[in-house]
């Protein structure tokens, strides 16, 4: 028979459970509002004006911020053309395949933030797709896609846009960069691995030994102790 002392003791640590999920819960709503407020911002280049223009080799580049929302439909054909011409042929002969209709939702779902390249003559030259999200319960932000057209390939304009993911990743204090890379894009995993300095991620399932066709990369932020952000409370362990 449980005693007196037992019970009471089985009920406080029933309270201190329930206590600490409300804690950890709050902790995800918390979290996930930080990464909304990033989401909402207009522009997240504010701060960054030192960055609003490329200039190397033959480019001259206008750099901007904008929501997929706000696209026209030339804009998300010239992006969807750029993509295409780069991606379509490791699409196909991926396990995706390739779909259209799927990929055009994925480039221009409203949750998409852009950052765009241009010349003078407002061609585009390259872009990074966006989102600030949590993933595996940590803020993240996730790189969905770069790409620079063919013709200016090679000339530092990749290695630009990265660099500038992780400023507006440290000036926004997300903590981390998480990307997927098909494993056939030797060309791009040297460029994020060797170049970058980026990571097989541990939730890659590459990284816990499953059969797949891409991996997923990461990238640790510095902290900027300037931003304010939630905090996982003291001895939580998050499950994923
Ligand atoms: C991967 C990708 C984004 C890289 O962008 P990029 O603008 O070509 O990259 P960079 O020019 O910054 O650097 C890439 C290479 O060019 C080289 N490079 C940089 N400046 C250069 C210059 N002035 N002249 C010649 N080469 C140069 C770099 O040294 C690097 O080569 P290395 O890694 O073999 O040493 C781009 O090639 C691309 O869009 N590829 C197709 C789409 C794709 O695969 N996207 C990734 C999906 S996950």
């Amino acid at each position: 028979m449980t005693s007196n002392s037992g019970r009471s003791r089985g009920r406080k640590e029933k309270e201190n459970k329930k206590a600490f999920r409300k804690l950890t819960n709050d902790y995800l709503c918390a979290l996930d509002q930080f990464c909304r407020r990033a989401q909402n911002s207009d522009n997240v280049l504010e701060n960054l004006k030192p960055f609003s223009k490329f200039s190397k080799n033959d480019l001259k580049l206008d750099i901007t911020y904008r929501k997929a929302e706000s696209f026209d439909e030339t804009t998300s054909e010239e992006i969807f053309s750029v993509f295409e011409q780069n991606m379509r042929d490791m699409y196909e002969k991926s396990a995706v395949g390739w779909i259209k209709r799927e990929k055009w939702d994925e480039l221009f779902d409203n949750d998409a933030r852009y950052v765009l390249a241009r010349d003078d003559a407002n061609m585009l030259h390259g872009f990074v797709h966006l989102r600030f999200v949590v993933e595996d319960n940590q803020d993240v932000l996730y790189c969905y896609e770069i790409q620079v057209n063919k013709l200016s390939q090679s000339k530092g304009l990749g290695t630009f846009l990265m660099k500038l993911l992780e400023l507006i990743a440290f000036y926004n204090g997300f903590s981390k960069i998480m990307l997927t890379v098909f494993d056939i894009n030797e060309e791009a995993k040297k460029f994020y691995k060797t170049k970058l300095g980026y990571v097989l991620d541990p939730f890659s399932p590459t990284a816990q030994d499953e059969e797949c066709d891409y991996e997923i990369l990461s990238k640790s932020i510095k902290q900027n102790p300037k931003v304010e952000k939630p905090q996982l409370p003291s001895g939580a362990i998050l499950s994923s």
